[in-house]
């Protein structure tokens, strides 16, 4: 396992929701690397209840894939009118949707998708305890070089349980496509602290942040490369 983790913050900044993979399989030592990051995470009282399920079968990835274009087709359809107006979107939405729509199109080949399970019913906020684990993953899956991006387009449950065997008392959570990125991981499009972020009453602006760069510490933890 190469030894190439950037360090917290420098991950934090740049792990992006990436999408396309080579076809360079994941080897077990870096999944469990992954899955031991995942579960350091916390859940409600500590009840732990993630299951995490790899999906490596080509048959059941050919499925998801057949689900994900179907996906693909009923999001798309707001442009069937003109397909080129993804084109006209802005650069960020349109290389994040040609993405999606890449993906939708090679899930078979992607090595690993990694289903997310959790109790259902068991939490009064359910995904509370569930995505600092995936959040957990994928920041691991960052610093080891790997890519990945939580891929509900393919989220059946009925079928998933079914083919899979997951328990009726289960919930997936999410699903999350892992390999090792043809794209590069880099900066994120966010909106700024100062928009997101209220100061003693909600609505209220908070002038140290009013005062901050657009970028906010960004430049600190990327270097330009
Ligand atoms: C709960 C959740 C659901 C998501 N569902 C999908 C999805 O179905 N398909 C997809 O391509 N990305 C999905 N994403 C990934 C987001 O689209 C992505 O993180 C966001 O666009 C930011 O992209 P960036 O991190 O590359 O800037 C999901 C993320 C979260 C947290």
């Amino acid at each position: 396992m190469p030894a190439i983790d950037p360090g917290l913050f420098a991950t934090m900044y740049s792990a992006r929701a990436l999408r396309r993979f080579k076809p360079d399989p994941v080897p077990d030592d870096v999944l469990f690397q992954l899955f031991d990051a995942a579960i350091r995470a916390p859940s409600g009282q500590n009840v732990q209840d993630w299951r995490f399920l790899i999906i490596r079968d080509a048959a059941v990835k050919a499925t998801m894939q057949e689900w994900a274009l179907q996906g693909w087709a009923s999001y798309s359809a707001r442009f069937a009118d003109d397909p080129a107006k993804i084109d006209l979107l802005p650069r960020g939405q349109r290389l994040s949707l040609r993405s999606v729509e890449h993906l939708a199109h090679h899930l078979a080949e992607v090595p690993v998708i990694i289903a997310v399970m959790g109790l259902k019913g068991r939490h009064s906020t359910p995904g509370g305890s569930t995505f600092p684990a995936v959040q957990n993953l994928l920041l691991a899956a960052r610093a080891l070089g790997l890519g990945g991006s939580v891929f509900n387009l393919a989220l059946r449950r009925e079928q998933l349980h079914e083919m899979l065997a997951i328990p009726e008392n289960n919930e997936i959570f999410c699903l999350l496509p892992i390999g090792y990125p043809t794209d590069r991981h880099g900066p994120l499009k966010r909106k700024p602290v100062k928009d997101v972020v209220y100061d003693g009453k909600y609505g209220q602006r908070w002038t140290y942040a009013e005062a901050q760069p657009e970028d906010g510490l960004e430049a600190k933890w990327l270097r330009a490369d």
